[in-house]
């Protein structure tokens, strides 16, 4: 099919409005982003959108009007709080979903009882839809899955030969697409985030509820409310990772890596390839340039993009929600104090394991080194044991801890009372170690509840003849002995289903393991 590329032209709209009136694609700038035309009453026609859009069928359109009057006809009722919204908004980037009237066929609506509304602010795109004589379906003009295109070129990338024509009107102002509301269900539902915000809407008509699939992922089996939002969507073809953290964090985070890229705020001083999304306090900027830096990403030609993670209210809601499915819900957290935590059972080799990942640039944080450090001769710590088990775990102030073990592993209260005295200074003092990449090395990781502050937990383990050697030629004792302390210890099985990755530790291919953990966590 031979695409048309039209201009603004008064004769040009004429001609774009004649070819959807009678049963064509067009795609066309509007205020938030391109979108893919066709006359909404044309079920024929609007199947072709989803043809040349590679979009599955129950993902509906959104309808759009010239004036507020011409929603009458399309849905059911108007309720009090569409009429207080659509005096407030339209025309503007916001769509609203009501129930639909019989107009409104089961192509255009996915299937759905209800259809979504909007009035464009945009020039073009309302001349257009007066000059086609139809209220007009259009999605964003993309492939489904990509970015949707902020510019002429975008929609010409991705539609040239699919449709009928192209009106280039010059960049899109927003750059996201229309904040989505469905009015349909008893509370005002938020679906999709955009340059009209939350807080702006409640100003207007009270509480509004904020589907969970806005700023997560959704589970497998759960029902979407806005079906859009259950898809992949806004990939680039390189595969973006978010980065939850400071300026400095993510400074340091993706300065050290190799083979990648970082999409980042202005400001940022990043030492690897970059392309920036705007300036941390400015949302309407970071709207404006996500999808064409996605689009962008692709041609830096990185292996993995690193991005920064925006605020999450006001119109940065609508850049979160956008980049979390770019990314697939793939983040990294660097507000947690520790990026991986390492645990497992006497014997397995944490320590080896630990010195690996040291020579891989992690800062290592020993917990069984500061457990000295804590009860060395005069410290608090140890005036307070000796207070709960007696003066003899002392001998000359220094602690004894033959003795101190002896008392505390007699009973599990016992225990508990040893760790409610040692655990909280260790976990004070690890932090304070804590900075950029870190391991966390602790025996103890779920007894001291420290799982939570790590980004992933990895096990080491390993099989039980490996682990006597280990154990016997360490600590000097015979194999009976090293066989009762590893009988005392958790199973593989209490670390396995606690852990997210788990490293076998017997000698062979420890490299490999590791780096194929890390190539999935970083
Ligand atoms: O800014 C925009 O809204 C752009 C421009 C072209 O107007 N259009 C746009 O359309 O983004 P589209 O199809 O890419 O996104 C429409 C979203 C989808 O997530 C869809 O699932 C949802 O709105 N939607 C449409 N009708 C719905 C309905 N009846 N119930 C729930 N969600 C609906
Ligand atoms: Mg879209």
């Amino acid at each position: 099919m031979e695409t048309r590329i039209l201009s603004t032209s008064e004769y040009d709209i004429a001609l774009a409005g004649k070819i959807i009136s009678d049963g064509g694609l067009v795609a066309f700038p509007t205020e938030t982003v391109y979108g893919l035309g066709a006359n909404a009453l044309n079920e024929e026609a609007v199947k072709n959108i989803y043809e040349a859009k590679g979009r599955p069928s129950d993902n509906p359109l959104i309808v759009h009007i010239a004036e507020k009057e011409d929603i009458y006809p399309l849905v059911k009722e108007i309720t009090p709080k569409a009429k207080a919204l659509m005096d407030a908004f339209f025309p503007g980037p916001l769509t609203i979903i009501l129930e639909k009237s019989e107009k409104i066929g089961d192509v255009v609506s996915g299937g759905l009882s209800t259809v979504a509304i909007r009035m464009p602010k945009n020039e073009i795109a309302r001349s257009l839809i007066q000059a086609s004589g139809c209220p007009i379906a259009a999605p964003s003009a993309n492939t489904s899955g990509l970015p949707s295109p902020t510019r002429a070129k975008y929609v010409i990338d991705d539609m040239m030969g699919k449709i009928d024509g192209i009106i280039d009107g010059g960049d899109c102002e927003f750059g996201v697409e229309s904040t989505v509301i469905t009015l349909a269900t008893e509370t005002p539902t938020l679906l999709r985030p955009g340059a009209v915000t939350k807080e702006m809407m409640e100003e207007i008509i009270g509480e509004i509820y904020v589907s969970p699939a806005v700023l997560e992922g959704m589970a497998e089996n759960e029902e979407a409310a806005s079906p859009g939002m259950k898809y992949k969507h806004y990939s680039p073809h390189t595969r973006v990772v978010m980065v939850q953290g400071t300026k400095e964090q993510y400074e340091e985070f993706v300065n050290s890596r190799k083979d990648c890229c970082a999409l980042c705020f202005e400001e940022d001083n990043i030492t690897i390839p970059k392309i920036t999304y705007g300036r941390e306090n400015d949302e309407l900027a970071q709207a404006k340039e996500l999808f064409d830096a996605l689009r962008e990403l692709d041609e830096l030609g990185a292996k993995k993009v690193y991005a920064r993670a925006p605020g999450k209210n006001g119109v940065a809601m609508a850049v979160y929600n956008r980049l979390i499915r770019a990314c697939a819900f793939d983040i990294i957290d660097l507000t947690k104090p520790y990026t991986i935590g390492i645990t497992g059972p006497t014997g397995a080799g944490k320590g080896y394991i630990c010195q690996k990942l040291k020579e891989r640039g992690f800062r290592i944080i020993d917990c069984d080194r500061i457990a000295r450090e804590v009860t060395k001769k005069g410290e608090p710590v140890l005036v307070e044991l000796a207070k709960a088990f007696g003066d003899d775990i002392l001998a000359d102030g220094e602690l004894n801890r033959g003795v101190l073990a002896r008392k505390a592993f007699a009973t599990k209260k016992q225990t508990r009372l040893l760790n409610s005295i040692l655990h909280p200074s260790i976990k004070k003092k690890c932090e304070n170690e804590a900075e950029g990449l870190c391991v966390l090395d602790a025996p103890q990781l779920f007894e001291a509840n420290m799982q939570n502050d790590c980004y992933r937990v990895i096990c080491v383990l390993a099989n039980e003849q490996t682990r006597i050697k280990r154990i016997t030629a360490r600590d000097n004792i015979t194999e009976e002995q090293a066989m009762q302390r590893i009988s005392a210890q958790h199973s593989d099985d209490y670390f396995l289903e606690k852990c997210d990755y788990a490293i076998y530790n017997n000698g062979e291919s420890v490299d490999t393991q590791i780096d194929n953990i890390l190539e999935v966590i970083l």
